[in-house]
């Protein structure tokens, strides 16, 4: 697999991978986040965005724009596709701005929307393990991203 899994026990191990993707991630990088209700797609987020410098109260879902933008030492866009009806939908609404920009674009429920992501990207599956553990599962799709993933992997073993 061109990926790893991390077993987080708890939110700060939670935490842990925001700080090490926050790092470790180059700029223009999207990750497509899958998993179901609760599982901790914002709650990464936030974990990435307090990686980054950005408080981490800051970090909600957009409702009534595609895109919230949180500044701290990487510039953050978090996009929620699950309201919107269909790939066409997310396609008027206009991703590209985001996907070709230097920031971080994270994309809750991208499953709904994965035929319009960049296809170099990282994808990070969530599954509930436990009432405080995830298990999640990073892996990049395309070569790009193969080298930073396993550097990631590295880190949050340390
Ligand atoms: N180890 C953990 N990592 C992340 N979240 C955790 C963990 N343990 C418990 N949680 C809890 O799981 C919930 C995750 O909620 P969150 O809103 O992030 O889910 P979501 O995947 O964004 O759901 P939605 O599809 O509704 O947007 C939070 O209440 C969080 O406190
Ligand atoms: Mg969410």
């Amino acid at each position: 697999m061109n990926g790893f899994y991390y077993d987080a026990s708890d939110e700060s191990a939670t935490d842990t991978l925001g700080r090490v993707l926050a790092d470790v991630l180059p700029p223009g990088t999207t990750i497509a986040l899958r998993g179901t209700l609760g599982a901790g797609k914002t709650r990464l987020t936030q974990a990435i965005a307090e990686g980054a410098g950005v408080d981490r109260g800051d970090v909600i879902s957009p409702t009534f724009v595609l895109a919230r933008e949180y500044h701290g030492r990487r510039t953050l866009y978090h996009i929620d596709a699950y309201r919107l009806h269909d790939e066409d939908e997310f396609e008027e609404l206009g991703p590209d701005e985001y996907f070709e920009s230097d920031g971080i674009t994270l994309v809750e429920w991208a499953d709904r929307v994965a035929g319009c992501l960049p296809k170099q990207r990282v994808e990070i599956d969530i599954d509930i393990t436990g009432p405080t553990s995830r298990r999640f599962t990073v892996t990049a799709v395309g070569d790009r991203y193969a080298a930073v993933v396993a550097q990631c992997e590295k880190r949050v073993r340390e």
